[in-house]
């Protein structure tokens, strides 16, 4: 278990807490990879889409401007999010969108409801993240796809340990991270098929300077050379499909 949940008992509350006081600056996946994905999946012109952990809501604008005959609804989990998406929208005269407070976790999902749901850097926040993907394999109409962004574990079980801290550090009060095959597991388990991913490596030095610091603290601590930490350092956007029948 990672360091961060064991100092932190309610992961939840700090997690609402640090997105109450962000200002917004930045999504961490970028829209139009987004929707190329949803694109690559056929996700029809029409299509009902569940946006979890909207962020500042640029992600779910840019999608419901992609499928302007769609709908997109956004769940976060605070009220600060939901102000800065609804202003994000207005500003951009997008009204095929609507943002509101829930909690994935707890959230009763429609069942065959959804052609897409996404869940952009989310995942790691989530305490029962394979509980969450039969929850959307359920609400997901046949044909339908979840795609989700995440950061990956190497394979190299030695390696663990220092991505789990430094990953925890650079994203603050997460702590739910798995290999990309583990991700895959939960997802074939729930039912899922023809499941891909658009891998992104970073390269830690170009990231903003506090993830910087975060990453080079728990190097530091792990005794873990730069260069072996940075060519693992990795993650994706996982799509994967209900199947059509
Ligand atoms: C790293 S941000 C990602 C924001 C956006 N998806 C993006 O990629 O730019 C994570 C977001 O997930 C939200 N979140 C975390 N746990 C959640 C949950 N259980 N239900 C709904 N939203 C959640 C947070 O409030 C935060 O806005």
């Amino acid at each position: 278990m990672p360091s961060r949940l064991r100092q932190n008992p309610d992961p939840k509350s700090a997690v609402i807490a640090f997105y109450s006081q962000w200002h917004g600056e930045r999504t961490y996946v970028n829209p139009p990879t987004v929707v190329r994905a949803l694109k690559q999946r056929d996700i029809p012109p029409d299509a009902r889409m569940l946006d979890i952990g909207f962020g500042n809501g640029e992600i779910a604008v840019t999608v419901a401007e992609a499928f302007p005959q769609g709908w997109v609804e956004g769940i976060d989990l605070t009220e600060k999010n939901v102000k800065l998406a609804w202003d994000r929208a207005r500003g951009r005269e997008v009204s095929n969108v609507s943002f509101s407070v829930a909690d994935a976790e707890i959230l009763e999902l429609p069942a065959a409801h959804y052609d897409a749901v996404l869940a952009m850097q989310v995942m790691q926040f989530i305490a029962d993240p394979d509980a969450l993907i039969r929850r959307v394999f359920r609400a997901l109409r046949p044909g339908g796809a979840f795609l989700f962004a995440t950061p990956f574990l190497p394979p190299d079980p030695t390696l663990h340990p220092f991505f789990l801290d430094a990953y925890a550090r650079v994203v603050p009060n997460s702590f739910q991270y798995r290999t990309e095959d583990a991700w895959y597991g939960s997802l074939f388990d729930a039912g899922f098929e023809r499941i891909y991913t658009a891998k992104a490596h970073w390269d830690p030095d170009g990231q903003p300077e506090a993830w910087q610091q975060a990453y080079r603290q728990a190097l530091a601590e792990h005794n873990l050379d730069y260069e072996t930490a940075r060519r693992h350092t990795w993650g994706g956007l996982i799509s994967a499909r209900k199947p059509r029948t």
